[in-house]
């Protein structure tokens, strides 16, 4: 079987056929697959079955693993393997087995609410939804956000750190552990620039994190939330996005620090079930 990459339709996104990523995979086609990783931001492979250990095993390819951040109920999702997380709405025997529930995960890139927010994450679909169902994810690219920012905006958010907020998770769940934010200026959360620059090609991306409770150092809370308000309405515009319609098996990559992700609602009466790594950064944003 040959590796084969195809470019997705999309402002982001490859599809990479002709691989098993349960077997040990050879170095070449590792450095083809990060190179895709980097350059097209999101990629897709289709019909991999996987264990829990065969997934780590594929991600560490690529680094270290992360641990999940912490979850709203206090301990790993999966004992054996705590460095995966686990996204689902299943609950058996009255305990949800996984993350986010059935609702929409807002746009976010993850853990950004750490200094050394992860790199990379890899998701593999066990259980999915009928397509009618819903629960797509979106990408979004941005570099791409960034390159067609009005020149106002770009002026005005060049320079300024944000607070990302650690409190909630994607679908609104306070995380176990932390205080509701009733003042955007108490959020708690790493800080970084609001424009990040790519350490090896030096092209700058905008770099939002997450909405909710996020804040502008040294703004006044109105300009802050306006500021906020136009980089979201611009960066996640559908041009620079695209979906991924799941099916069991997909395991999608994306490059944590310049893509911003988001998941639709979906029919609570069906399952979804997904593994999740998370592959740890290396660098501080800047
Ligand atoms: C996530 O934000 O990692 C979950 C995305 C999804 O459920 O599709």
């Amino acid at each position: 079987m040959a590796l084969s990459i195809r470019n997705l339709n999309a402002a982001l996104g490859a599809e990479i056929s002709g691989i098993d990523v349960s077997k040990p995979v050879p170095q070449p086609d590792i450095d083809a697959i990060e190179a895709a990783w980097r350059e097209r931001l999101v990629v897709v492979f289709h019909g991999q079955t996987l264990s829990d250990p065969q997934l780590i095993a594929f991600s560490r390819n690529f680094g270290e693993l992360d641990s999940p951040g912490p979850n709203p109920y206090g301990q790993p999702f999966l004992k054996e393997h705590p460095e995966l997380n686990v996204i689902s709405n299943v609950v058996e025997n009255g305990k949800p087995i996984g993350n986010l529930g059935d609702g929409e995960a807002v746009w976010h890139a993850d853990m950004t609410y750490v200094d050394v927010p992860p790199k990379a994450a890899m998701l593999h679909a066990l259980e999915v939804p009928p397509p009618e169902a819903g629960g797509n994810t979106y990408f979004a690219n941005m570099f791409e956000a960034y390159a067609s920012l009005p020149a106002d905006l770009k002026r005005a958010a060049e320079g300024k750190i944000a607070v990302h907020d650690a409190s909630r998770n994607s679908a609104g769940m306070l995380r176990k552990g932390y205080q509701e934010v009733t003042d955007v200026r108490a959020t708690v959360g790493a800080r970084h620039p609001l424009v990040r620059a790519d350490r090896r090609s030096g092209r700058k991306a905008l770099f939002l994190g997450r909405r909710p409770n996020a804040y502008v150092l040294g703004l006044d809370v109105p300009d802050s939330e306006a500021l906020l308000d136009a980089l979201w309405a611009h960066a996640t515009q559908a041009r620079f996005a695209m979906c991924h319609q799941w099916t069991v098996g997909d395991l999608l990559m994306w490059n944590n620090l310049s893509v911003l992700h988001r998941r639709d609602p979906f029919d609570p009466q069906t399952r979804r079930v997904m593994h999740r790594s998370q592959i740890k950064g290396d660098e501080r944003i800047a």
